[in-house]
């Protein structure tokens, strides 16, 4: 071998890379995953080429039927390029000019593997955004079903971690449900922005052929194409994007996670974690881990860290492509890999991993002074200024926390030391289920807005 040939370029090279470079330099090992996307996009491509007569509808044919070859070669795990192919591109490029010979040499005209890997890319997100929209109704329906039953059970609601004002578990639920639903549209409006076709923007500055660039945007599917072709090439919003909008599943799923992690611990005693979705210690033979949750909210870092690195790619980027860009791919990757992954492992666990203890929640809601709100709102409704009644019922938890009481524990009496206002109906007013019963405003926890909103969540999540 000369060592001209052992270059992927042209004869100005007179050697191949240094082979450290050569390691350093390739993406393959990682860029393969865009593989079925590239086959797609070059196959578009060829029949483009093939449309406006660049090329022969019998060259386009066989380009098409050899791409279709390596697609079936991959599938059966016989095509594995080594790091010599320098990227996925390369690769596929090479193995069909073997099948196919020298016709195979026309498949790169009026194009450069700057638009394709943004188209690559564009198509591989395209999809990824669809399953993992899949995933967020999947997510949703779990959430949606254990609502359902837990309509009138009722569960401490929190401010700053303290005990608030009791809720319906089937309210605390839905809030995740209202989160996963602006992911999920979130991510519909993202994907307008990455369904636009960047293919034959050329290597930056269009192409001297008469290529159809709207021709191969319909093959693939894309909504529109790109209007100036420096853009084309470099543009990578839809990725930041796409790492925002994933960043912000992972948000909304580390706080649930936390939550969690809270309810199964000691102190709360909210939920049983299964013997399918917990792991022991290797010490302690009585413990019962929580790494479900814990790996979801330890995952979110990484996630948070493809954002902050692509932002960082692009800030200085001057136009048009440049070799930076190549790292746009392995933060994807990992985005869409993790995001998934900890979509499965949240459905999995929240549909079948963990058990609200029904009973420690019921003994929850009845231990504390979060109904007091609803003892000054009772002297409100019978004419008592608000602020005077908060008053009024401060002084009464004061007096009350000292003598180890709660509010239920007052008598009628001391209640109507407290105000003349106050009658026997202060019982009913301040027991749990009518507390939260009571707040039936609009998004409140009520039962019968928890009723309405579960009807609308089935409305929601029947789009697909
Ligand atoms: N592997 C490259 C990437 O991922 C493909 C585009 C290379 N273009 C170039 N001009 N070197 O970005």
């Amino acid at each position: 071998m000369t060592q001209q040939s052992e270059s992927n370029w042209s004869p100005r090279f007179e050697s191949a890379l240094h082979p450290a470079i050569a390691i350093f330099n390739a993406s393959i090992n990682f860029d393969i995953e865009l593989i079925e996307y590239d086959l797609t996009g070059s196959q578009a491509h060829a029949k483009m080429l093939a449309h406006t007569g660049i090329i022969s509808p019998d060259e386009g044919e066989q380009l098409y039927a050899g791409l279709e070859q390596i697609r079936q070669e991959y599938r059966q795990g016989k095509f594995n390029p080594g790091i010599d192919a320098e990227d996925v591109h390369f690769a596929v490029e090479r193995r069909l000019i073997e099948i196919v010979g020298d016709v195979g040499k026309k498949l790169h005209t009026a194009r450069s593997r700057n638009d394709q890997v943004g188209t690559d890319t564009r198509l591989y997100l395209r999809h990824q955004i669809q399953e993992i929209r899949q995933k967020l109704r999947e997510f949703q329906q779990v959430l949606l079903s254990i609502a359902e039953v837990n309509i009138e059970t009722l569960i401490p609601g929190y401010t700053h971690l303290q005990r608030a004002q009791p809720i319906s578990l089937a309210h605390h639920l839905l809030a995740y449900f209202q989160m996963a639903q602006r992911d999920w549209e979130r991510l519909g409006d993202v994907s307008k922005r990455v369904n636009i076709s960047p293919l034959g923007c050329g290597a930056l500055a269009g192409t001297t052929f008469p290529i159809d660039r709207h021709y191969s945007a319909k093959i693939l599917e894309f909504d529109d194409v790109y209007a100036n072709s420096l853009d084309g090439v470099s543009d990578r919003d839809f990725a930041i994007e796409f790492l925002a909008a994933a960043s912000l599943i992972m948000v909304h799923l580390s706080r649930l996670a936390e939550e969690v992690i809270l309810w199964a611990s000691e102190e709360f005693g909210f939920v049983t974690l299964k013997d399918s979705c917990a792991t022991g210690s290797s010490i302690m033979p009585q413990k019962k881990n929580p790494d479900v949750p814990e790996l979801v909210r330890g995952k979110t870092g990484r996630v948070f860290g493809h954002l902050q690195g692509m932002l960082v790619i692009m800030k200085g980027l001057p136009l048009a492509y440049n070799k930076d860009l190549q790292e746009d791919k392995e933060g994807i990757f990992d985005t869409v890999n993790t995001v998934k992954a900890c979509l499965e492992a949240m459905t999995i666990l929240l549909g079948e991993g963990m058990e609200f203890r029904q009973k420690r929640l019921a003994e929850a809601v009845c231990e504390d002074f979060s109904n007091a709100t609803d003892v000054a709102d009772y002297l409100a409704t019978k004419g008592v200024p608000f602020r005077e009644a908060y008053n009024l019922v401060g002084k009464v938890v004061k007096t009350s926390v000292s003598a180890g009481k709660l509010l239920k524990d007052l008598t009628i009496e001391e209640w109507k030391q407290l105000h003349p206002a106050f009658e026997a109906d202060i019982y009913d007013a301040i027991a749990p289920r009518q507390v939260v019963a009571a707040r039936n405003s609009f998004g409140g926890t009520g039962f019968d807005q928890i009723k309405s909103a579960i009807a609308s969540a089935h409305h929601t999540v029947s789009h697909k």
